[in-house]
């Protein structure tokens, strides 16, 4: 699938309603709210259809760098555009000068786990009992 990766703007949100919800969700929500304060950057995948993946990355208090809002639509999952959103945001916490990249999954969301195992990520703790909390060592 051929496309690019761009920062999205808060006022372009919109065009991400095939992967993030944006109607009553809370996830959207929050996210319109932290890229508002400028708090994360938040990239999509960009194709001659549109917006069709994204996700939101920020350098957390202890300095690991954070991925969250992780989303491809449904039709154009398993074409690698997840992974090439992963190694995007490993270039751009690298050039921020991250070492440690992390994210937070679902203990049941066992295709993320496997992707994101594959991708370099190991279990780093639990963060409830329903979630985990993944990480990978950056090469700075
Ligand atoms: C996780 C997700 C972003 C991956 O995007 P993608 O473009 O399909 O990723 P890739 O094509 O690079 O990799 C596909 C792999 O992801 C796995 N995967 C994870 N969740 C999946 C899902 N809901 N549907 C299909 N495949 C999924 C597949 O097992 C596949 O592995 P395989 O190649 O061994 O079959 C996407 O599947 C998605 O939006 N899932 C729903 C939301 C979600 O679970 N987000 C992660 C929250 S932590």
């Amino acid at each position: 699938m051929n496309g690019d990766i761009i920062e999205i703007r808060e006022n372009e949100l919109y065009k991400c309603r095939s992967f993030w919800d944006m109607s009553e969700d809370l996830t959207s929500d929050r996210l319109y709210g932290l890229v508002k304060n400028n708090i994360r950057r938040a990239f999509v995948f960009k194709t001659e259809d549109g917006y069709i993946g994204g996700c939101a990355l920020f350098v957390r208090e202890d300095g690991n760098g954070h991925l969250s809002h992780f989303n491809v639509a449904p039709e154009y999952r398993c074409q690698r555009i997840g992974s090439r959103l992963i190694d995007f945001a490993e270039q751009y916490f690298i050039s921020q000068g991250v070492g440690i990249f992390g994210l937070n999954v679902m203990k049941d969301n066992t295709d993320a786990i496997r992707l994101y195992e594959r991708k370099g990520f190991t279990y780093a703790l639990d963060v409830t009992a329903e979630k985990i909390y993944m990480t990978k060592k950056l090469k700075i």
